[in-house]
């Protein structure tokens, strides 16, 4: 080490006390200590720092000789390079920082992010399934576990949680949604947000979050992945940014803007989200870093002329860290020295990179989170598997359930489980699933076996063919539709069997990113096989494995039976089984709308009224009203939707005013036979307004546990912010009038009163 550089070593580890995180941010520390550096850098160093590669080699052997990788590796050791994405376990993730912090003049390290979207090894149930727990303590659990294991494996930084508003069906991501609901994506956003990053990130145990896609993303034309967005302000303003919101409220260290533009300007280059609305606006310390490669997009999107015109759109509008597309490194020294990007500008991009830097306590200790020994310990606990089942169990959602068929006795005599998706090891992983490893979830009939008696008999068969793969591959499964090679034995098996226990659903890579369907339904010949099973055998259970709403009406109407799992995690066999078998009496409610046809999407529950809103249904013989001719508008399955095994009624609805806001409060019973947990819901509508509103918006829930015949008031306090909504220039507006409430268990609740504000 050259001299110059141990002694600027010393100077910052000398700096650096105290440790704790907050402390420091409140007394000005971190910020001087910023100051400090960005004094001694260049600005070759700054512009460094907004540099993000992937790690396209294993840190832990030889750099390969191919000149790309030589070339990153050479601008890491000389300080260009701020930090990197995919880079993996202690050990490399130690080598990738040495390379950085002992070769470049001020050894600044990097930060490693990572996409860990549901858990790191240990899988959590996928983001949807979490949202579905309505539960802001199963979902802060389930980040916790996965920030835990992560920063156990030497990662600083999580691309995570994916909080855009998604209301259509057809868009793969959807799956890493918390759903349709701004108000359930916030209340979601908060908790995921708290989870990873904890009270302070300098613990070596969370690590920083990054809100995305800013914005809009989940609003794609048609829900096909990257396409244009075009929407209103409002909607802007009143659906997309209230989770966004959320996390910066939460104190979310990083944003990551978006792949689509929105309005005609892509996310990247636009101030109007990163700099008016994110920075001013809300006040957002932490960076906002780009998608992948998406600041060189720009040119493709028709708003950039070429690189240097591109990075110049980027840095302007406020995207402060470039992800993959080696644009900055390229074009800003050039055009910082041509006066045409001020230095200012570039110093406020470093001093927020810098700033999470200091407070994940990287300047103490470059290597903090890279421990093999942590990482042998924490990654795959026994204790993150027991988490990972908790919050799984409250993640699932029973659909249906006639004549209480389910749960199923532990010791009856024989049952049939069917369908490929029943045995997968893999599938329940679902997809984006960092570390996990192939094939180590606990199986739907691995599940079951684990639960019932020794006198009950499990046989399984396999039904249908889904074939799974990382890559376009829909198309082939409707090949599979004719294939009904395993049919016979199934139908055999339902027939001798006293309960079959079918699983439907998605291969796990058929939802994702770039991965949207036109078509919604089940593929292969899934549908036909419950068809021929319900005739020999009335006692069906589907179980559902799915990212996203499918298009099954028939399914959910023909079936006794129906309970939704999404893609559960690395527990996923057995939380199934705690359901199944009564040990866990489901909570779950709908983030999402099931539609009856994929003509309906996007469809979501908080829709306008319409001048013309269809009066009698759509069979009503009317034909001049906004409605569809062949199917209802409405969902087959609400938003909100989900029951228990025992029954909850409403009553005694209360709205009275209070200071400037109102208190909704209702009778909440236990009317069944079992002690049950119920998320009751709060619904608004304003009647009349400037901007129109929609027919009913969710403004709050509250889970409840009863015992058999127990009574509780749910109580709902909104203040004026509550009542208010945002105008077309982002303005909290309250506008005085009528609002209706409603009181119940889904969006379609029926329990209302109205009062005059
Ligand atoms: C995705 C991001 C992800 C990034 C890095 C992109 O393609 O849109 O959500 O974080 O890749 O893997």
């Amino acid at each position: 080490m050259r001299l110059l550089q141990v002694i600027l070593l010393i100077f910052f580890v000398t700096m650096c006390t105290p440790r704790d995180g907050n402390v420091q941010k409140e007394q000005g520390v971190i910020p001087a200590k910023v100051d400090s550096l960005l004094a001694l850098m260049t600005l070759e160093e700054k512009i460094g720092q907004l540099n993000m590669y992937n790690g396209t080699w294993e840190f832990t052997g030889p750099v390969p000789q191919d000149g790309n990788s030589q070339e990153k590796a050479k601008n890491i050791a000389s300080g260009r390079v701020g930090g990197m994405l995919n880079v993996l376990t202690a050990k490399g993730t130690r080598e990738a920082q040495k390379l950085a912090v002992e070769n470049s003049r001020l050894g600044i390290p990097l930060i490693f992010g990572y996409d860990v979207i549901h858990g790191y090894q240990t899988m959590l149930p996928v983001p949807i399934a979490q949202a579905a727990s309505w539960d802001y303590e199963a979902a802060r659990l389930g980040s916790e576990i996965a920030a835990r294991e992560a920063a156990a494996s030497g990662i600083h930084w999580t691309f995570a949680p994916m909080i855009d508003v998604s209301r259509d069906a057809r868009w793969g991501r959807i799956m890493e949604s918390a759903g349709e609901d701004p108000y359930l994506s916030s209340v979601m956003a908060k908790a995921w947000v708290e989870g990873y990053q904890g009270d302070e990130l300098s613990d070596l145990f969370t690590i920083a979050a990054c809100a995305k896609h800013f914005a809009a993303y989940g609003l794609a034309k048609g829900g096909r992945d990257y396409n244009t967005v075009d929407i209103s302000p409002a909607t802007l303003y009143n659906v997309v940014l209230p989770p966004f919101k959320a996390a910066s409220d939460a104190g979310v260290a990083t944003l990551m803007n978006s792949f689509n533009e929105l309005n005609g300007v892509p996310a990247n280059g636009s101030a109007l989200l990163q700099r008016e609305i994110l920075k001013e606006g809300w006040g957002f310390k932490g960076f906002v870093v780009s998608d992948w490669g998406s600041i060189g997009e720009m040119i493709t999107h028709g708003f950039a002329y070429d690189s240097t015109d591109a990075a110049l759109k980027a840095i302007v509008a406020g995207s402060d860290m470039d992800m993959e597309s080696r644009i900055y490194e390229k074009a800003l020294e050039d055009l910082v020295n041509q006066r045409i990007v001020s230095g200012a500008l570039i110093d406020d991009a470093v001093k927020r990179i810098l700033t999470i830097k200091y407070e994940l306590g990287l300047f103490d200790d470059p290597y903090r989170y890279s421990s093999e020994e942590r990482e042998k310990t924490e990654v795959g606990s026994k204790e993150n598997l027991e988490g990972v089942r908790e919050v799984a169990r409250r993640s699932l959602v029973l659909l249906k359930n006639e004549n209480d068929l389910l749960p199923l006795e532990k010791n009856v005599s024989s049952i049939a489980v069917i369908g490929q998706l029943a045995s997968s090891k893999d599938v329940p992983l679902g997809n984006w699933r960092a570390q996990a490893v192939a094939n180590s979830a606990i199986s739907l009939l691995e599940g079951i076996q684990n639960a019932v008696s020794a006198s009950t008999t499990v046989r399984f068969a396999q039904g249908y063919t889904l074939v799974s793969g990382q890559r376009d591959f829909v198309h082939k499964l409707n090949v599979l539709k004719g294939d009904r090679s395993g049919f016979k034995k199934a139908i055999n098996l339902a027939r001798q069997s006293d309960v079959v226990v079918l699983a439907l659903g998605e291969d796990c890579y058929q939802t994702g990113e770039g991965r949207s369907q036109a078509d919604i339904s089940l593929k292969s010949n899934q549908e036909e096989l419950l068809t021929e099973l319900l005739k020999v055998n009335k006692k069906v259970v589907v179980v559902l494995m799915n990212g996203r709403p499918l298009a099954i009406p028939e399914v959910i109407q023909n079936t006794p039976s129906v309970l939704e799992t999404w893609f559960a995690g690395s527990e996923a066999g057995n939380a199934i089984a705690d359901v199944l078998f009564g040990d866990y009496n489901p909570s779950g409610k709908l983030p999402v709308s099931f539609p009856y046809h994929v003509g309906q999407e996007p469809l979501h529950y908080d829709r306008k009224n319409t001048g013309r809103p269809v009066p009698n249904g759509f069979d009503s013989g009317l034909v001049f009203w906004s409605h569809y001719t062949d199917i209802p508008n409405e969902a087959v399955l609400p938003f909100g939707h989900g029951l228990s095994y025992t029954s909850f009624e409403y009553s005694d609805l209360k709205i009275s005013k209070k200071g400037d806001g109102v208190e909704v409060s209702a009778l909440l019973t236990n009317t069944g036979n079992r002690k049950g947990t119920e998320v009751a819901q709060l619904y608004m509508r304003d009647m009349v307004a400037s901007l129109t509103r929609p027919i009913r918006q969710l403004k709050g829930f509250q889970k409840v546990s009863l015992d058999v015949g127990q009574s509780e008031n749910v109580n709902f306090v909104l203040t004026k912010e509550d009542l208010s909504f945002y105008s077309t220039k982002g303005d909290l507006t309250f506008e005085p009038g009528a609002f209706q409430f409603w009181v119940g268990g889904s969006s379609v609740a029926s329990l209302t009163g109205k009062v005059d504000l």
